[in-house]
């Protein structure tokens, strides 16, 4: 394992490597940056499939959430962690707590939250030994309603660029992954006057979606293909290849998933043709920005005049339109853009 030479290392502060026997945990802490607050961001449990796929995951996405805390306005640096295994498996209180006490040990330096494979109840469990931690029941609560209204808040942007609309009416939207977020963001498009087009891995997710919001299902390996308007990935990252960016129809790709772009030629290709994308570390902030009181409970980090929730959420949607708008003139991809307006702020 070569972690210097590993095209996802971008001069990350701070590697941390953690094991505990008697409860099988190993997990990883990635801090990308603390340039502008004490870095944060969630953690991943998952059964990746060696080592060294798990400390590039961390890596990546430690990168995103330093951009998407940067570009969020809010004073916190990024990082964050994953536990190596399959949470059904795996997860048991004895190792929440001894990954609680590892969070405690750097201290100061990162707070977490949930992420995939982590749920409220989890972070309740590892908050009962360190303080550092957020999206727990208490405070804004569960982050993933925050992240939804979010998304929906970029989904009007993106209308507004790419459709010249301001409302959802007989807009088709298709929807990857029915979970925390993907389900929200569902309800309230359909509230919105939206089509939707579903799929997941989750079959009695799908037909809920179907009985209760009306829903047409297609099976996982065809969404992206869907005839629809807006293509809205929910579920993981990484689908968006040069390949399969030639075979959406729809003209925006939107959604909450991390990491949706496999590499610059992926966001590239969409650009090529003249599908919409909204950087995700830009459009899937509401998580961090709802969570982050664990951070703003450190000492030394830098205190900011934060606006209020709702506020923040809706801040959103014009962060984007600035996004898609310099694209346009300077006929760059949008998540170039993001990304050189990130490094700006955060001063690499
Ligand atoms: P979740 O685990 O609740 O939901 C994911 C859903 O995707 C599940 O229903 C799962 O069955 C489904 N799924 C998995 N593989 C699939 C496939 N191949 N095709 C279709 N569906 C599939 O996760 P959550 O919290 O809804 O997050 C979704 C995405 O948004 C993740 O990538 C996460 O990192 C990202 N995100 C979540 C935030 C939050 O606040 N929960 C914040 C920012 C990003
Ligand atoms: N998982 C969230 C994201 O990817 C991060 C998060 C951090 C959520 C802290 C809640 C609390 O943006």
């Amino acid at each position: 394992m070569n972690m210097w030479n590993s095209p996802e290392f971008d001069a990350h502060e701070q590697v941390c490597f953690f094991t505990d026997e008697a409860t099988g945990l190993r997990s990883i802490v990635a801090i990308h940056s603390t340039a502008l607050g004490p870095a944060a961001g969630g953690t991943r449990f998952k059964a990746y499939s060696n080592e060294m796929e798990a400390l590039e995951d961390a890596l990546r996405l430690s990168r995103a959430m330093s951009y998407k805390s940067a570009l969020a306005g809010l004073p916190l640096g990024g990082g964050k962690a994953v536990i190596i295994g399959d949470p059904g498996k795996l997860k048991s209180r004895e190792l929440l707590h001894a990954y609680g006490r590892y969070i405690d040990r750097i201290g100061q330096t990162f707070a977490t939250g949930e992420d995939v494979g982590m749920s409220v109840a989890d972070m309740d469990t590892v908050r009962e030994v360190t303080p550092y931690v957020g999206g727990t029941s208490v405070g804004a609560g569960d982050p993933s309603i925050h992240t939804a209204t979010g998304v929906v808040h970029g989904l009007r942007a993106v209308l507004k660029h790419q459709f010249d609309r301001e409302d959802f009416r007989g807009i088709k939207v298709a929807i990857q992954g029915l979970g925390a977020v993907g389900r929200r963001v569902a309800e309230r498009l359909k509230d919105a006057g939206a089509q939707l087009v579903v799929a997941d891995i989750r079959e009695d997710a799908v037909q809920r979606a179907c009985k209760e919001l009306g829903a047409e299902a297609l099976p996982v390996d065809q969404i992206h293909k869907a005839a629809v308007d807006i293509y809205s990935p929910c579920a993981l990252g990484g689908v968006i290849t040069t390949q399969t960016a030639r075979q959406i129809k729809a003209r925006a790709v939107a959604g909450a998933a991390n990491n949706q772009l496999v590499n610059a030629e992926a966001g590239l290709a969409l650009m090529q043709l003249g599908i919409l994308f909204a950087p995700d570390y830009v459009i899937n902030a509401g998580g961090i920005i709802s969570g982050l009181e664990a951070a703003l409970r450190m000492p030394g980090r830098k205190t900011a005049q934060l606006k209020p929730l709702a506020e923040q959420l809706a801040g959103i949607h014009d962060r984007l339109c600035e996004i898609f708008a310099r694209s346009a003139r300077e006929r760059r991809p949008p998540e170039v853009i993001a990304e050189q307006m990130a490094r700006e702020l955060i001063g690499r």
